[in-house]
C-alpha cells in the first residue's frame, strides 16, 4: 500500500526529512509556519499554518488522507501535534507531549537521568525562583552551565568560566525573568551529537556529528539554533575513538530503555571530557543542522523506518555511505542578536549545481529519482545539496524571517573535500546572509583533536 506522509515543519531539518522521503512509495504533504520552497517543491500540498495549532495540523493531516507524520519541531512536539495526530489515527513518528518532555523540561531531564542511573549525568540542582538560583551561583565554588527549563531554540545556556561570569549569569536569569532553571556542572571537552532512531523499543544510531552553537567564527559570539556541523565516513569523529562513540550510543541505549513506550528521535548532545562521555542534553527530534548531515547519507529508505515504527516491528538496520559531510548554514544578517528579516534574497542554486558537477556529480535538486541518486552520488564521490530552511517563499521573491535562511552541505570523501564543495556551493550566496567559513575546515577540526589531546594530557 503506498503511503501519505504528513510532514511537519518548514526549515532547513525538515527540508532534508522531505528529500530523504522523495522517490520513496509515497505522496508527501507538508504543514509548516513559513512556506518552505525547498519543501513545497518536494510535497504533493503544502499548507502554511502554526504548527504548534493542534487542531489546524490534524485537520490538514485528515484533509489528506495522512497515514503516517514525521514532525520535525520541538515546539510542535511539546504543544502535542502527535497526540492529536494519533488519535486522528494518523501514526506519528514522534513522541507525545509526555515523553518528549525529555526536551522541553530540562529539569525533568536531568531527574529522570538521576532517577534511572543514566551515565554521563552531571551533578545538578534545580529551582523554581529565580532569586534561589542566583543565591547557589554566588556560593558555587565552581563553574556552573546555567540552563533555563524550557524550550530555548538552543540560545538559552550560558556557561560560567566561559560565555559569561556569574554577575553576568545572575544579569541574564533576573533579566530575562527565568524562574525554572537548572544548575548544573560544566563540562569541559568537545561537543557531539548522535542521533537514534526509536520505536518498539528498538534504536538504530546514525554517525556523530559536531555542530557549531557560537554566531561567530572561531567560537566566538553568543549562542544560535547552529550555523553548521560535519561528520566523518565513519560514525566517529576525527577527535574521537571508536569506543568513545560506542559510550554514547550505551548512554542512548539505557535511555531507550528507561523511557519504555517512546517513538520518534532520540537526539544525544554528549561533551567528550577526559573522563569519558557526559551528557549535555537530549532533544526528542532531529537536530538542525545534524538532520542535513545524516539524512542524505543514509541509504535506508526513512518510509521503511516510519512504516516498521507503525507496525509495531524492529526497526530496520540502518545504512550508510561512507562518506563525510559539511554544512554551513547562511543566516540573516545581525542573527542571532538582532536577525534582519523580511530581507528578499536570491539563492543560487546553479553555483550548488556547479559545485556538485564540478566533482563529477549532480546536485540531486531536480533529478528524476533524487534519493537514490543522491544516495549513488554520495556512495561515489562528491556532491553539494541545498537546503532551505526558514525563508519564506512569496510572490516576488525568497524572504528571510529571523531564524536560519538556507544551509548548503558538501558530500566526499573526507572532511576537507565536503568542505571545499561546501564553500564552493556557497560562492554565490547573496547579500543579506552571514555564514560561518571556518565550518569543516582542516584547521578548526585540528584544533578539535589537539583540545581533545591536551586534556587526556597526551
Ligand atoms: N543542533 C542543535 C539542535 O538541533 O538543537
Amino acid at each position: 500500500m503506498s503511503e501519505t506522509v504528513l510532514l511537519v515543519g518548514g526549515g532547513g531539518r525538515e527540508h532534508a526529512i522531505a528529500r530523504a522521503l522523495e522517490g520513496s512509495d509515497c505522496d508527501l504533504y507538508a504543514c509548516a509556519d513559513n512556506r518552505n520552497p525547498g519543501i513545497a517543491r518536494i510535497a504533493a500540498g503544502f499548507e502554511t499554518l502554526d504548527t504548534t495549532n493542534t487542531s489546524a495540523v490534524r485537520t490538514y493531516a485528515e484533509e489528506v488522507g495522512a497515514t503516517l507524520a514525521a514532525i520535525g519541531p520541538e515546539a510542535a512536539l511539546q504543544a502535542g501535534v502527535a497526540d492529536a495526530l494519533a488519535e486522528a489515527g494518523v501514526y506519528p513518528f514522534g513522541p507525545s507531549a509526555e515523553a518528549a518532555r525529555i526536551e522541553t523540561d530540562k529539569a525533568y531531564q536531568r531527574r529522570f537521568m538521576r532517577e534511572h542511573d543514566i551515565s554521563g549525568c552531571p551533578a545538578f540542582e534545580t529551582f523554581e525562583d529565580t532569586e534561589a538560583a542566583c543565591e547557589y551561583i554566588d556560593s558555587s565554588s565552581t563553574d556552573l552551565a546555567v540552563k533555563p527549563a524550557g524550550l530555548t531554540g538552543g540560545k538559552g545556556v550560558k556557561v560560567i568560566g566561559d560565555q559569561v561570569t556569574k554577575e553576568g549569569a545572575k544579569e541574564y536569569l533576573r533579566e530575562e525573568g527565568y524562574e525554572r532553571v537548572v544548575l548544573e556542572e560544566r563540562f569541559v571537552g568537545e561537543e557531539f551529537t548522535v542521533q537514534g532512531l526509536v520505536a518498539n523499543g528498538s534504536l538504530r544510531v546514525t554517525p556523530a556529528v559536531q555542530d557549531h552553537k557560537r554566531a561567530y567564527e572561531g567560537d566566538e559570539g553568543p549562542n544560535t539554533g547552529g550555523m553548521g556541523s560535519y561528520s566523518d565516513a565513519g560514525l566517529e569523529l576525527p577527535f574521537m575513538s571508536e569506543d568513545e562513540y560506542r559510550e554514547a550510543v550505551g548512554i542512548l541505549d539505557e535511555t531507550v530503555a528507561a523511557l519504555g513506550d517512546y517513538t520518534g528521535v532520540l537526539y544525544g548532545q554528549f561533551m567528550l571530557t577526559a573522563e569519558g562521555v557526559k551528557v549535555v542534553e537530549f532533544n526528542a527530534r532531529f537536530g538542525d543542522p545534524e538532520a542535513m548531515n545524516t539524512l542524505p547519507v543514509m541509504n535506508t529508505d526513512f518510509l521503511d523506518v516510519l512504516v516498521a515504527a507503525r507496525e509495531g516491528d524492529a526497526l530496520p538496520q540502518l545504512s550508510f555511505a561512507p562518506r563525510a559531510t559539511v554544512c554551513k548554514y547562511a543566516v540573516p544578517e545581525g542573527y542571532p542578536e538582532e536577525p534582519q528579516g523580511d530581507t528578499r534574497i536570491t539563492i543560487d542554486e546553479e553555483s550548488v549545481a556547479r559545485a556538485g558537477r564540478a566533482t563529477g556529480q549532480s546536485s540531486g535538486e531536480g533529478s528524476d529519482e533524487p534519493r537514490e541518486s543522491v544516495a549513488r552520488a554520495a556512495a561515489e564521490g562528491g556532491e553539494a545539496q541545498l537546503f532551505y530552511a526558514s525563508v519564506d517563499d512569496r510572490e516576488d521573491g525568497i524572504y528571510t524571517t529571523t531564524s536560519r535562511a538556507f544551509a548548503v552541505v558538501g558530500i566526499a570523501g573526507s572532511i576537507a573535500e565536503a568542505e571545499t564543495i561546501a564553500e564552493d556551493a556557497l560562492s554565490g550566496a547573496t547579500e543579506g546572509v552571514r555564514i560561518r567559513h571556518d565550518i569543516g575546515t582542516e584547521e578548526l577540526v585540528r584544533s578539535r583533536i589537539d583540545h581533545m589531546s591536551d586534556l587526556r594530557g597526551e
